[in-house]
């Protein structure tokens, strides 16, 4: 695929995306922005792929929206494009997504970051929403989504200060799933991935839709979804093959059906 801003590289059922704009520390632009999201949604499509790890550079994850492209843009321009919904395509993925953190994870870095199902760190990473800073706010959900990652008092202090979180702040704090060193990131992030990616597929989809609708739902109809598809996998043939290998004492072979 002729990508300007990223990389794309499969391994195995892998698929690996580097943003790659190192002169701006990865910042995000339309292109960037563009190519993010068609990278992902058809690797959402292709059987092949059960999980996505996205990364960036050992400086910077991403420092942030472009901010140059942004600095001329007129509230016009912004609510008539909806700028930023495009992401909406971006969570609507449905095969899961690591963020693989070094440097820098700022602004929409951050949020970039926060869209995806959960975050592995370097202790090299950097947390921030220094958008207040640039007399704007977060824009692309860091509000809502740092707040229901970490809580209202940290993240209201982050957001107002514009202050970074280091990594081990952010593992306290539950941003993060788990801090690596900065050099193993990427062999870390790559075998998790290859760990979800030999579940079954479509089960590690619904999985991943039941634990998101914690976060968008009361408990009574999370609790209710979740038993509706719970029910609904035993129509599927992994679950045939998942049980029956474990019952003949064998690895599990999934077809992904
Ligand atoms: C455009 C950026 C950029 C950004 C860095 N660059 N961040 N360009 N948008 N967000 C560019 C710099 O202009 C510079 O280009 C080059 O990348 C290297 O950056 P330096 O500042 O020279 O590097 P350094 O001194 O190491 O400082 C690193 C940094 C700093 C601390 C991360 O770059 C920084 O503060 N960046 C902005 C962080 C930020 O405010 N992010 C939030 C953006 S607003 P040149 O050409 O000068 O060499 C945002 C809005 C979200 O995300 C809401 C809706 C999306």
């Amino acid at each position: 695929m002729d990508y300007e801003t990223i990389l794309t590289e499969t391994r195995g059922r892998v698929l690996l995306i580097t943003l790659n704009r190192p002169k701006a520390l990865n910042a995000i632009n339309a292109q960037l922005t563009r190519e993010v999201i068609r990278a992902a949604t058809e690797a959402d499509t292709d059987p092949e792929i059960g999980c996505i790890v996205i990364t960036g550079s050992a400086k910077a994850f991403a420092a942030g929206a472009d901010i140059k492209e942004m600095q001329h843009t007129t509230y016009a321009a912004m609510y008539g494009g909806d700028r930023f919904a495009d992401w909406d395509r971006f969570t609507a993925v449905r095969t899961p997504i690591i963020a693989a953190v070094a440097g820098y994870a700022l602004g929409g870095g951050c949020e970039l970051a926060m869209m995806c199902d959960f975050i592995l760190a370097a202790d090299t990473a950097q947390f921030g929403l220094p958008e207040i800073k640039l007399g704007v706010m977060p824009g692309i959900g860091g509000s809502q989504r740092l707040t229901r990652a970490i809580g209202k008092a940290k993240a209201m202090e982050m957001c107002l200060t514009g202050r970074n979180m280091d990594a081990a702040e952010a593992e306290r704090s539950s941003l993060v799933a788990r801090v690596v060193a900065a050099d193993t990131l990427l062999d870390d992030a790559l075998r998790t991935a290859g760990t979800i990616a030999g579940m079954s597929k479509p089960i590690a989809m619904m999985t991943k839709e039941a634990v998101n609708r914690a976060d968008e739902t009361t408990l009574t109809e999370g609790i209710r979804f979740e038993r509706r598809v719970f029910h609904a996998i035993f129509a599927t043939a992994d679950q045939k093959e998942g049980m029956a290998a474990f019952v003949e004492k064998r690895p599990a072979k999934f077809t992904h059906g």
